[in-house]
C-alpha cells in the first residue's frame, strides 16, 4: 500500500511561526512533525510515500534528501551518532512530491495524488498530526480495511468545545472500537454535531474516492472538503484509535506535545525540575 501525506496548508493557526517555514517542519522536541508522520507510515508497512506540498515547502524535500556536506562534516569530526541520525532519515522510505497549485482544501490536495496512486487502496496521514499508540494508527486502519474491504478512518472522542475544529461522524458500533459510519459533517457547530466522534487525520481510502472528490462541490471555507467526498462512498468504517493523536497545527497542542515527548526522553528529569519552578 502507498501513502499520501498532505502538507500543503498555510498553517495560519500558527502564524507568525509558519510565515516562511512549513508547519510540518516545526520540531516536536527534536524532530520535525512530518518525520514522525513518515515514521508512522513506515511502521505500518508502507515505504512508498507521496507528499503533497505547495509553494514555500521546499525544506520538507531537503529534510528527506541527502546532505552530502553535513554528512562529510560529521564523518570528519567522528560524530558517528549524529551521522547515523542524518543518514537514517534518507533511508526511511521512497518519497515523491507533487505540488498542489492553489490552496483548495484537503479533498483537492488528495486529488493531486490520483496519478501516483492509480487504482489501489491507499493511506492518508495528515502532515500536521502525530499519533502514538501500541499499534501504529495507520496499521490499525489497514487491518480494518483488510477485514471489511472498505475505506476506514481514525476517530477519537473530543470535548464539546473542540468539536468545531474537526470532521464529526454519526455511526453505529459494529464491534469493539469499530463503527459503520452513516454521516460525516465537516466542522459543525457543537450544538449541531451528530456526535463527539472526530475524524483524526488518518485514513485508508478506496480509489473510488477520486471520483467522489470530482463530484464534490466547495464546502466549509469555500474549499473542497475530503469529509464531503467521504460521505459519497458506498460504505465507510471508523476506528476509535487505541492511542492518542496530537494536533500540531494548534500552537498550544504543539507545545503540550513537545513537553510530553521531552518528558519521556533522557532530558525528562531536568525538564520536570524546571517545570516545577512554575507550579505552586
Ligand atoms: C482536517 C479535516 C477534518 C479533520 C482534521 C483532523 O481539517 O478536514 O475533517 O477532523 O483535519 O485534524 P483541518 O485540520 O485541515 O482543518
Amino acid at each position: 500500500m502507498k501513502a499520501v501525506i498532505p502538507a500543503a496548508g498555510f498553517g495560519t493557526r500558527f502564524l507568525p511561526a509558519t510565515k516562511s517555514q512549513p508547519k510540518e517542519m516545526l520540531p516536536v522536541f527534536d524532530k520535525p512533525t512530518i518525520q514522525y508522520v513518515v515514521e508512522e507510515a513506515v511502521a505500518s508497512g508502507i515505504d512508498d510515500i507521496l507528499i503533497v506540498t505547495g509553494r514555500g515547502k521546499r525544506s520538507i524535500e531537503d529534510h528527506f534528501d541527502r546532505s552530502m556536506e553535513l554528512e562529510a562534516t560529521l564523518k570528519n569530526a567522528d560524530k558517528c551518532d549524529r551521522l547515523k541520525i542524518v543518514q537514517d532519515i534518507t533511508g526511511l522510505a521512497d518519497i515523491c512530491y507533487v505540488r498542489q497549485r492553489e490552496q483548495n482544501g484537503l479533498g483537492d490536495a488528495i486529488a493531486c495524488a490520483e496519478k501516483h496512486i492509480g487504482s489501489e487502496p491507499f493511506a492518508v496521514l495528515l502532515g500536521d498530526s502525530i499519533t502514538k499508540g501500541p499499534t501504529p494508527c495507520t496499521k490499525q486502519l489497514i487491518d480494518v480495511y483488510n477485514k471489511y474491504q472498505k475505506s476506514a478512518i481514525s476517530l477519537e472522542a473530543v470535548p464539546q468545545d473542540k468539536i468545531e475544529r474537526y470532521g464529526i461522524i454519526k455511526g453505529s458500533s459494529v464491534e469493539n472500537n469499530i463503527y459503520k459510519i452513516d454521516k460525516l459533517v465537516e466542522k459543525p457547530p457543537a450544538d449541531k454535531a451528530p456526535s463527539n466522534l472526530a475524524i483524526m487525520g488518518r485514513y485508508v481510502l478506496t480509489p473510488d474516492i477520486f471520483d467522489k472528490i470530482r463530484e464534490t462541490e466547495a464546502g466549509v471555507g469555500g474549499e473542497i472538503q475530503l469529509t464531503d467526498a467521504l460521505q459519497k462512498l458506498d460504505a465507510i468504517y471508523g476506528v476509535a484509535f487505541e492511542g492518542k493523536t496530537y494536533d500540531i497545527g494548534n500552537r498550544l497542542e504543539w507545545l503540550k506535545t513537545s513537553i510530553e515527548f521531552a518528558m519521556a526522553s533522557e532530558d525528562g528529569d531536568e525538564l520536570r525540575q524546571y517545570l516545577k519552578t512554575f507550579i505552586d
